[in-house]
């Protein structure tokens, strides 16, 4: 790098020997404005069901959820994310309830906006909550076809910008999706629609509290391997960004969170977007397992696992950890 004064000149020590010095010196902050808030939508009123393999979740009804939110709200966190745990009736192989305009989180993005309207919605795009195949795509004989759950996404796109979402987060890894979208938003005026794109999504093992909490879990058969990344690539995710981005997309998420921090970085440094990353509902699990047998310190543990997804260069995260931290940040001052 650099020459530096040898020891005893140099003491790196000096830095660090009082709370003030090393304010100081610090390099990168965790903000509540930094933290999008993931929560599960269920039917019904005053309903609050926690969710086995993610203690302190639950799914919440809308009442309740607003209620959460505007608490959020208040604590200065900028945005939520809307994920419904869909009624299994509802769930068919061609996912129609992904675009019924009357489905849970479009209800729930509309009372959102009208009694909230300082707090970000976003929805995902993807058809896994409404699917009876457990998939993200459309699925044909053991297929998850690409061009056809495109065309169902758009419809999905549409009928969440409609509702009042702000934000869009494809997360279903199809091909060309984003463009599609992008157009198809145009074409209906929703000009301020933003695009978040979930551009370098992982099959990974992290996601399976998350399939709980939407009741995908029985249905999946198979993987999502033919669609999400492999774990063991880094210029994939490079080249995924990049036709996002040329799609349209305004900013784009790397997922799962703490173990691709090195992708976090890389995508940073390459396209200085704005960058988000996950931290998902496995990665809250390890955390909260492990504090509740008390092998580690849960706050310094979270805090920890936040603060480094700053120094990996994310401008945010969306973690289920939003509305404790922010509360911690408030007591900090
Ligand atoms: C699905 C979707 C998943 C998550 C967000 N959107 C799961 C998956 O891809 O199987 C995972 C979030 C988490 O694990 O917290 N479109």
């Amino acid at each position: 790098m650099y020459p530096l004064a040898p020891y005893p000149l140099s003491r790196p020590r000096r830095q660090r020997a009082a709370q003030w010095r090393r304010a100081l010196v610090q390099e990168t902050h965790l903000r509540a404005a930094d933290l999008i808030w993931p929560i599960f939508l269920i039917e019904g009123e005053n309903v609050t069901q926690p969710i086995g393999s993610m203690p302190g979740v639950s799914r919440m009804s809308i009442d309740i959820a607003l209620r959460e939110v505007e608490k959020a709200a208040a604590l200065g966190i900028p945005m939520v994310a809307l994920f419904p745990s869909t009624d299994p009736a509802k769930k068919t192989s061609s996912c129609e309830e992904a675009w019924n305009p009357d489905n849970l989180v479009c209800r729930a993005t509309r009372a959102i906006k009208a009694a909230l309207p300082q707090i970000g919605v976003m929805e995902d795009v993807a058809l896994d909550p409404y699917n009876a195949d457990g998939h993200d795509g459309i699925v044909r004989d053991g297929v998850i076809l690409n061009d056809e759950s495109v065309e169902a996404l758009v419809r999905q796109a549409l009928v969440q910008a409609e509702a009042g979402a702000d934000v869009l987060g494809p997360s279903d890894m199809m091909d060309g999706r984003i463009r599609a979208i992008r157009e198809a938003l145009e074409a209906a005026g929703h000009h301020d629609t933003i695009i978040l794109s979930y551009a370098a999504k992982y099959a990974s093992g992290f996601y399976g509290p998350f399939r709980e909490a939407v009741g995908a879990d029985g249905l999946l058969k198979g993987d999502k391997k033919t669609y999400q990344m492999n774990p063991a690539n880094s210029d994939e995710a490079l080249r995924e960004v990049a036709h996002d981005l040329a799609e349209g997309a305004d900013m784009v998420m790397v997922k799962p969170g703490m173990p691709y921090l090195d992708i976090c970085r890389r995508v940073k440094d390459s396209f200085a977007v704005p960058t988000f990353a996950y931290q998902v509902s496995g990665e809250y699990a390890m955390i909260e397992a492990a504090a509740a047998q008390g092998w580690l310190d849960r706050r310094s543990a979270v805090l920890e696992s936040l603060t480094a997804f700053k120094r990996a260069g994310c401008d945010g995260i969306l973690t289920y950890y939003a509305p404790l931290v922010a509360g911690w940040l408030a007591e900090q001052g």
